[in-house]
């Protein structure tokens, strides 16, 4: 896209990628999000919930739709650093395999499981979501939390998703969503956000739909609850708004990044997207 309303930028390479992933996973490894690299689910202007505590809301949200049972096997796209695997394992009994392309988060994806004793049902390794190392049909269910908006062809990405389900089985997404075009001020300030988290392009409705069915998955539920989790950029904001890195810091972009999020938040075209899907 050329005009205003783009927000897409160069695409990085998965080695790229991967290195930007470790700085924000060490980042948010034992930081205010205890692990979980994702927004906070709040019910309503009243719910007192932590930043902490309502993005392991949102997990267990994702946990519902999924409905496992024991001895299930799920995949993790994007694992993070494994606390919302570790803590999908617990609530439902089933088996997890969690992917991501940053090194850094498989690491402490595995420190953080061998810490629990959930590590014989829990793994984690380095692969692409666009190549997965596994055969068709491995799994009972899977999901991506906030990991979409990291890959530039979202299509690719979830026919692999596709090959692995088994057929029937449960594709949960949720994930930062444009609602509509933005212009001028509104895409400069998108288009910031962009670049520090290193997103090619935020997911459309439309875009996410048509690379749903391109790749055999239906779609269930399509639910916009941007406005239950607006309250993560201002509180992410202040979680990390004093930390002032020199120019040169690895994670200087990211940290400056924190100072615009609340005016990210804050766009009415900004929505969050909770998505289920069915391998048909
Ligand atoms: C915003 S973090 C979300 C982490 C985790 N899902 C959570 O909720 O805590 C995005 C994750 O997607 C991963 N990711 C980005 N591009 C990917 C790709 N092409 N294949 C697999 N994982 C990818 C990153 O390495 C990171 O783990």
């Amino acid at each position: 896209m050329t005009n205003d309303s783009s927000v897409h930028h160069t695409v990085p390479s998965s080695l790229e990628d991967g290195r930007h992933h470790d700085e924000q996973t060490e980042i948010a490894d034992g930081a205010a999000v205890d692990g979980n690299i994702h927004v906070g689910y709040w019910d309503s202007a009243a719910d007192d919930r932590s930043l902490n505590q309502a993005t392991d809301r949102l997990t267990d949200l994702v946990a519902e739709r999924l409905a496992a049972t024991p001895g299930q096997h799920l995949l993790d796209v994007g694992c993070g650093t494994g606390r919302p695997a570790l803590r999908i394992a617990q609530a439902t009994g089933a088996r997890v395999s969690g992917i991501s392309v940053s090194d850094q988060d498989i690491d402490l994806a595995r420190t953080r499981a061998d810490a629990t004793s959930l590590a014989d049902r829990v793994d984690f390794q380095y692969a692409d979501a666009c190549a997965l190392p596994f055969e068709a049909a491995s799994f009972d269910g899977a999901w991506a939390i906030e990991s979409m908006m990291h890959i530039p062809d979202r299509t690719i990405a979830l026919t692999e998703i596709a090959r692995t389900l088994r057929p029937g089985s449960t594709l949960v997404i949720t994930d930062v969503l444009l609602r509509s075009p933005v212009t001028g001020h509104s895409a400069e300030i998108v288009r910031q956000t962009c670049r520090a988290f290193q997103s090619p392009s935020l997911p459309e409705p439309g875009e996410l739909r048509t690379a749903l069915d391109r790749a055999g998955l239906q779609l269930v539920v399509f639910n916009d609850i941007g406005e239950h989790v607006r309250r993560t950029y201002q509180a992410f904001a202040d979680a990390f708004g004093d930390v002032a890195p020199s120019a040169d810091d690895p994670h200087h972009e990211f940290f400056n990044s924190t100072r615009f999020l609340p005016r990210f938040g804050a766009l009415p075209q900004i929505g969050y997207a909770f998505l289920v899907a069915r391998r048909t």
